[in-house]
């Protein structure tokens, strides 16, 4: 068999004739260009999501407990010098790096273009989100006289527009070459009957697999060799929509360190039961995130002994790793989530169809699902006020009013 046979034989064999009929109408480059994708899509894969989208998520069988962890307002004296002594000293020599999920668009925000050079109207002249960033990080920098290696996730689609907006804006002061930018991987969308769509540049329509892609993404784009060279042993990876997020928490870092544990967490309190966050629990023994969209209703409202939700510790996307643990989940597979969205196509015509009702499904892999992979994390609970302040929604909570309010609060109880 030739190899234009072979790909004909793979696109029947998964029922994707839509793309043989593609196939044979170009020429030349995008041929090539399409050939060449169809050679890197895991097919398999793809199919073995979409028959998963069919199925329940059965959250019941499994043995459910609420998660331990330590609340940073009652540590003791004691605790607190231990746990920032043992951080610092990770800090301080070099050990420590920062990566930044920043492969978002801003599309809840109403923002065009990557999330990260949203504009927050914080003190009458404003700050975008990368430079609310930057400015954290160099603070850490001057009190801990070091320069963190900052790693920051693209998209496909956000990469080329975040890297010029950084160049345009000098990397907000940050040290140029401790700044590293990588692509986050993707996966093909599939309609309800199984095709792939395909997009207006007549290749398969795929979009961003997910912040979960962090770790294989690390490692796949010469992240994590980069960062053994330097000597790094601690990481901590966060979102870049968060505008009071601690990205060098010295004392989330030691207690990790004086637990001994792989991975570690910061939470807040749940807002409310249906707060759209992820809680934390332990799921058959292992630390597990159960995501806003998949929690049971009857979960979401449990709570326990003392009046307080069981599953009331919120992930704010604040996590701590060590290389060992990145290097680990790097080569396992996560699970993936489908979500069911609107995605326009290109139809057998040729005509662009922009549907009006979800169309089709988009896989994710969430960064949280690697927990599950330890026996252990170490989870600090901290306050809503000194680290959640999360810009999400155009409007109503957890938008940029809300953001500004509660940024502008914080610093000025810094001063
Ligand atoms: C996320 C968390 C949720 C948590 C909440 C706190 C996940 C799956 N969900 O929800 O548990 O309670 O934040 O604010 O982590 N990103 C990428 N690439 C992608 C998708 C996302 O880099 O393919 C980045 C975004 O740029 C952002 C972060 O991941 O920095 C969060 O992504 P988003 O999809 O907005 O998550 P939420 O639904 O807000």
């Amino acid at each position: 068999m030739d190899k234009n046979e072979e790909i004909i034989q793979l696109l029947k064999t998964y029922n994707q004739e839509h793309i043989i009929q593609l196939l044979e109408k170009l020429e030349g480059k995008q041929k090539e260009d399409l050939i060449e994708q169809i050679n890197r899509i895991d097919f398999h894969q793809i199919m073995e999501l979409y028959e998963n989208t069919k199925k329940e998520i059965e959250i019941k069988e499994n043995k459910i407990e609420a998660i331990k962890y330590l609340d940073k307002e009652k540590l003791t004296k004691n605790e607190i010098e231990t746990f920032n002594e043992l951080g610092e000293k990770i800090i301080i020599s070099g050990k420590y790096a920062v990566v930044t999920m920043a492969g978002g668009q801003g599309t809840r925000l109403g923002h065009t273009g990557p999330k990260g050079t949203f504009k927050l109207d914080v003190y009458g002249k404003g700050k975008y989100l990368f430079e609310i960033l930057a400015e954290n990080l160099k603070e850490a920098n001057k009190k801990y006289n070091t320069i963190i290696p900052w790693y920051i996730m693209t998209s496909k689609e956000n990469n080329e527009m975040t890297q010029e907006f950084l160049e345009r804006n000098n990397y907000f002061g940050y040290d140029r070459n401790n700044v590293m930018l990588f692509e986050q991987g993707e996966l093909p969308l599939i309609n309800t009957e199984g095709k792939m769509l395909i997009g207006k540049n007549l290749k398969i329509k795929e979009a961003s697999d997910g912040n979960g892609g962090v770790f294989s993404s690390l490692r796949k784009r010469g992240m994590l060799a980069d960062m053994k060279e330097r000597g790094i042993e601690w990481i901590f990876i966060g979102g870049v929509d968060n505008a009071i997020l601690k990205m060098a928490d010295i004392t989330l870092l030691g207690m990790a360190i004086e637990k001994n544990v792989q991975i570690a967490s910061k939470s807040v309190v749940k807002a409310n039961p249906h707060e759209r966050v992820g809680v934390f629990c332990k799921m058959n023994g292992h630390p597990k995130v159960i995501e806003y969209t998949e929690l049971p209703e009857q979960m979401a409202e449990e709570v326990d002994n003392n009046g307080e939700l069981k599953f009331g510790e919120s992930h704010i996307m604040c996590n701590l790793f060590t290389i060992d643990a990145i290097e680990k989940i790097s080569k396992e597979p996560l699970i993936y989530h489908s979500a069911f969205k609107k995605n326009s196509y290109i139809d057998e015509n040729g005509r662009e169809i922009i549907p009006e009702e979800p169309n089709s499904y988009k896989f994710e892999a969430f960064i949280f699902d690697s927990f599950e992979l330890f026996d252990d994390i170490a989870i600090l609970r901290g306050k809503r006020e000194d680290d959640f302040a999360p810009v999400k929604n155009k409007d109503g909570v957890d938008s940029p009013k809300t953001a500004k309010e509660l940024y502008e609060k914080y610093w000025e109880r810094q001063k």
